[in-house]
């Protein structure tokens, strides 16, 4: 199934655009989850804000849809500067990134998602910006060709990566703040729901929004989707309440059962089981198996399947936890739980 059909993908598609917009908090006071990242980040933003300077450079990392982009803007409004998107793929050119670089403002965020994606050529005029606040521009060709320094104005970069281990070693050692984002927890997940129910003009209870909440994989993003999906169900078939009773109704007519694990996790796990005994079975060989990209289940399966210990990775390969065969209902092979037990207990699986 493409990415963008499945109701659980963590990946922004195209339904989302407008209402994820809409729903986006604007201060970290409003801004739920993420304490650590969040406490640490209200200190750099005051005493930035206090010295009359430019935030140091900001990388974000961890799984998608977990709210770097939010985040990203949320620096930009705190800091009261203006705010610039974009992303790896799309600066093809270092003329891009340089036309992007000399149209800052003194003190602008730029945001840069998918950092990782950057060409090399690109990463090469990132360094002395970041670093020195100036840009080095080749003009002509051939022996006549020379180059120009510029100075930009001081400003923030804030790169966001799911695969913080891609980023080149010299361009991870110019952020002086990297932050890890973590999946969120279903209560966390459920004041956000609660949040977007209300900005949306949606009636849920406490209940109905915890329900959605704790099979949103960790991730606001699914949350916010699974509250629009329940929203129909609840419209439709019901009184239009989000409650418990129609919430649990919406999620069995999607398929996605009481951990949030739609129909491609459990084809994952069941694959890993039933064709080669739990594992240990390469990212690869999972990835031909069930006809999925290796980077989408190492980024979007994995992350969560890993968080409730269901799947670990080993040196070795993936392999299917204890809790898994109970979840699927298919008993265990004894060899097989041995190296299941040892990954629990190693929290390897965890
Ligand atoms: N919407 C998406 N992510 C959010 C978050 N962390 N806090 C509040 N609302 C959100």
């Amino acid at each position: 199934m493409p990415e963008e059909e499945r109701a659980l993908s963590p990946c922004l598609t195209a339904q989302d655009g407008e209402v994820e917009f809409s729903l986006r908090p604007k201060t970290l006071r409003e801004y739920i989850g993420q304490a650590k990242a969040k406490e640490n980040l209200s200190i750099y933003i005051e005493a930035a804000r206090g010295r009359k300077e430019a935030l140091d450079h900001v990388l974000l990392y961890g799984p998608p849809g977990l709210g770097k982009t939010t985040l990203a803007g949320i620096i930009a409004n705190e800091l009261g500067v203006g705010f610039r998107v974009t992303s790896g793929p799309a600066i093809e050119k270092p003329g891009d990134l340089a036309a992007l670089l000399t149209n800052l403002n003194s003190g602008d965020v730029l945001f840069i998602d998918e950092i990782h994606r950057l060409s090399r050529a690109v990463e090469e005029v990132l360094y002395p910006a970041m670093e020195d606040s100036v840009i080095d521009i080749i003009i002509g060709k051939g022996p006549s060709a020379r180059s120009i320094r510029l100075d930009l104005p001081p400003f923030t970069l804030v790169g966001a990566t799911t695969r913080a281990g891609q980023l080149s070693a010299p361009l991870r050692d110019r952020f002086g703040v990297i932050l890890r984002l973590e999946l969120y927890s279903p209560a966390e997940l459920a004041l956000i729901v609660s949040r977007s129910a209300d900005i949306l003009g949606i009636g849920a209870t406490k209940e109905g929004a915890l329900e959605l909440a704790s099979r949103s994989r960790g991730t606001p993003r699914i949350a916010n989707r699974l509250l629009k999906r329940a929203r129909d169900f609840a419209q439709v078939l019901g009184s239009g309440e989000i409650n418990l009773a129609s919430a649990r109704t919406a999620l069995r007519s999607m398929e996605i059962d009481e951990l949030g694990l739609d129909l491609i996790d459990r084809r994952l796990l069941r694959v890993m089981i039933e064709q080669y005994n739990g594992g240990p079975v390469g990212l690869e060989t999972m990835a031909a198996a069930i006809g999925e990209e290796a980077v989408t289940i190492e980024d979007v399966y994995e992350p969560y399947l890993m968080q409730i210990g269901y799947l670990g990775r080993t040196p070795r390969g993936r392999v299917a936890t204890s809790a898994a065969y109970a979840h699927l209902g298919v008993a265990m092979p004894n060899a097989q739980q041995t190296v299941s037990e040892q990954l629990t207990m190693n929290n390897l699986g965890a």
